[in-house]
């Protein structure tokens, strides 16, 4: 017992923090997790019920603690990232329809990844500090044309979305923000940080409710129009409809951690393409729904792609391509009730 590899993941009520849980979890490590106001009580049976019903099932695969600690609490990290490893910062504020970015995203968001770095330099027991980050801090620019390579030194302009504030421009900033402000304090403070950066996600969440980007990456099969404009907006805004299954974002995490050479940004992104080459290959693989192919004011390529070679070069291998992506998270959507046949 003693023995076991510890970890803390900070955020694990979240779609990508419960599936980092998970496979630590399915590694033989001793985890910790964060969860923003479960309840406040060091009672477990007082937590929120709904909102860690399923960390609390996480626990029959091993040894699981669960903590309070919000974003711009700083001394509540000391006592879960106490004794770990590696610390796994995946909580964001991700609400892309707040009304007062500033406050509700941006300002936590650099908040929580300094507190969270602070408490980590003073545990002594931390070896190296994990961040998730996302295309939101690589892809936005204002270049034009088609065929742009996007790699890990490459930053989104927050001058322009500051300037612009286009949909989305907060999340997008607080991002990159966040993950500048963590390479300097890790930089001035001596810790060995690596931030990975997601796009897209889907696949099947352990959480109790259908995550955010799961419904927008599966607007064209649902036929949300809704969500479909926001993936046309994401494209125009990005530069492409960018892809990964959420069970090799939680494997990147994991992978990077534990490989000793691994050092700086790494991209995690499995499939690069546009809203409408995805309906193409959609409506061929799965011809039971109906998927619009009237994209007259979407551009038929993308103009960038994000590139993964960073990862694969270091050894990591990914698992689903953007076939089985959709195949995994069409049976999620049946499982959840929300897609027949
Ligand atoms: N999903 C994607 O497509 C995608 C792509 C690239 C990068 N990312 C990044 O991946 C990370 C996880 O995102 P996700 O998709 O798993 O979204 P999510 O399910 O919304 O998870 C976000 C997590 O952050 C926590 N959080 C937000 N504000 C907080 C605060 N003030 N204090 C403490 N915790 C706070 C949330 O806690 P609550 O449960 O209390 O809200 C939740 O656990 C984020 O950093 C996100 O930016 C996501």
């Amino acid at each position: 017992m003693g023995s076991k590899k510890k970890a803390c993941v900070i955020g694990g009520s979240g779609f990508m923090g419960a599936e980092i849980v998970k496979q630590l979890l399915q590694k033989g490590y001793a985890v910790n997790t964060t969860v923003r106001n479960p309840g406040l009580s060091l009672s477990l049976s007082l937590y929120n019920p709904k909102k860690i019903s399923h960390l609390v099932a996480l626990q029959s695969l091993g040894e699981l603690k669960i903590f309070g600690a919000d974003l711009t609490d700083e001394e509540k990290f000391d006592e879960p990232i106490g004794g770990c490893e590696f610390v796994f910062h995946v909580a964001s504020p991700t609400d892309m329809t707040s009304q007062d970015p500033e406050n509700e995203l941006i300002r936590p968001a650099i908040q929580g990844v300094l507190n969270v770095l602070k408490a980590c330099g003073r545990a002594k027991s931390v070896k190296r500090v994990i961040l998730t980050s996302s295309a939101a801090a690589v892809t936005v620019n204002t270049s034009d044309g088609t065929g742009l390579v996007m790699d890990e030194t490459h930053w989104t302009d927050v001058e322009f979305l500051t300037t612009v504030k286009p949909p989305t421009w907060g999340y997008l900033t607080s991002k990159t923000l966040a993950e500048k402000a963590a390479w300097k304090f890790a930089e001035e403070n001596h810790i060995d940080l690596i931030t990975v950066i997601p796009s897209l996600t889907a696949g099947a969440s352990l959480t109790p409710e259908i995550p955010p980007s799961v419904s927008l990456a599966m607007s064209l099969i649902t036929g949300n129009g809704f969500l479909i404009d926001a993936m046309k907006g994401m494209q125009v805004l990005s530069g492409s409809v960018s892809l990964v299954h959420v069970e090799d974002v939680g494997g990147a995490h994991i992978f990077v951690a534990e490989k000793e050479s691994a050092s700086g940004r790494y991209i995690c992104c499995a499939h690069n393409t546009s809203v409408p080459e995805l309906a193409i290959l959609l409506s061929k693989r799965y011809p039971q729904y109906k998927i619009s192919n009237e994209f007259d004011d979407c551009p038929s390529k993308a103009k960038l792609v994000i590139s993964s070679e960073k990862i694969i070069k270091e050894g990591f291998n990914f698992k689903y391509g953007i076939e089985e992506i959709y195949d995994r998270t069409i049976e999620y959507f049946k499982t959840m009730g929300v897609l027949e046949n």
